[in-house]
């Protein structure tokens, strides 16, 4: 796992968004997991910046989200397919149809799911996955307590999540669905490459147990330990919790000057 912490979002939007670039510009045609939630909206910023700049073209990627609610209608504002395309992919040039996210409005939930991980196996699998992670140390929605082998799978949502959700329901967390479909965590350990995105206190005990802690299904994200090629951008208040920062932080001063070639 490589560690590093920025002075905010907006620092780490841009150094997240010449990782995806520098993947992009050595594989036009890579495959990317896209991640929904606040966390890396600084990133698809960033992104739609270098598309518009014409540094940066989209046309030959395709694109898998990690998860969905159950139980919005397909037009909600707050459906993850509608949110990523809002922030991100309606802004670039992604073919119609490169872009897919769990399907939640099939008859069979379950049977979508497994047509999900064929898709996603079919386009030779993620070449670089986004993540967030929640307070709860989910990401996508998988949620404590669940297999650490999960594939994309239905999940209840816990209190935690929906309270923190509700955040885009008008506070509401009557409103936040109960139910999520949700890349697994295999699914996701797949990607050939994980970039995670956690800014913020709130994320600060699971930033803590995920770089810090033991794996354990009680912390999802702790599996993340075994993936070989995981990189890790926090703002400090992510990062407060951790007591061996310098251990594992790379020292990447002066990297927002720097293209990543540079660094490896
Ligand atoms: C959403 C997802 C979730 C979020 C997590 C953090 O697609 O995969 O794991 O990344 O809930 O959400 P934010 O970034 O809103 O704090």
């Amino acid at each position: 796992m490589q560690v590093a912490v920025f002075k905010n979002e907006e620092e780490i939007g841009i150094v997240a968004a010449k990782r995806v670039a520098r993947l992009i510009k050595s594989n036009p045609e890579a495959v990317l997991g896209l991640a929904t939630g606040s966390s890396p909206v600084p990133l698809y910023r960033e992104l739609v910046k270098m598309h518009l700049a014409n540094e940066l073209s989209f046309a030959q990627n395709r694109a898998f989200c990690l998860d969905e609610y159950v139980g919005l209608a397909d037009d909600h504002p707050e459906a993850y397919r509608n949110f990523i395309d809002r922030v991100f992919t309606s802004h670039v040039d992604f073919q119609p149809g490169a872009v897919r996210a769990p399907s939640t409005s099939g008859p069979n939930l379950k049977e979508g799911a497994l047509e999900y991980e064929a898709a996603i196996r079919a386009a030779g699998g993620v070449d670089l996955q986004i993540l967030g992670i929640g307070a709860d140390g989910h990401i996508g929605f998988c949620e404590p307590g669940g297999p650490l082998n999960s594939r994309t799978h239905l999940v209840f949502l816990t209190e935690q999540t929906r309270r923190d959700n509700a955040r885009f329901f008008d506070g509401d967390i009557t409103q936040v669905p109960r139910m999520g479909l949700t890349q697994g965590l295999a699914t996701i350990m797949e990607a050939r490459e994980l970039l995670m995105i956690a800014t913020g206190e709130n994320k600060k005990a699971a930033v803590t147990a995920m770089v810090e802690g033991s794996v354990s299904a009680h912390w999802p994200s702790t599996v993340v330990q075994y993936h070989n090629d995981a990189i890790i951008l926090l703002d400090e208040a992510a990062a407060s919790g951790l007591t061996m920062r310098d251990h594992y932080q790379v020292n990447w001063e002066g990297f927002l000057e720097t293209e990543w070639t540079d660094y490896e």
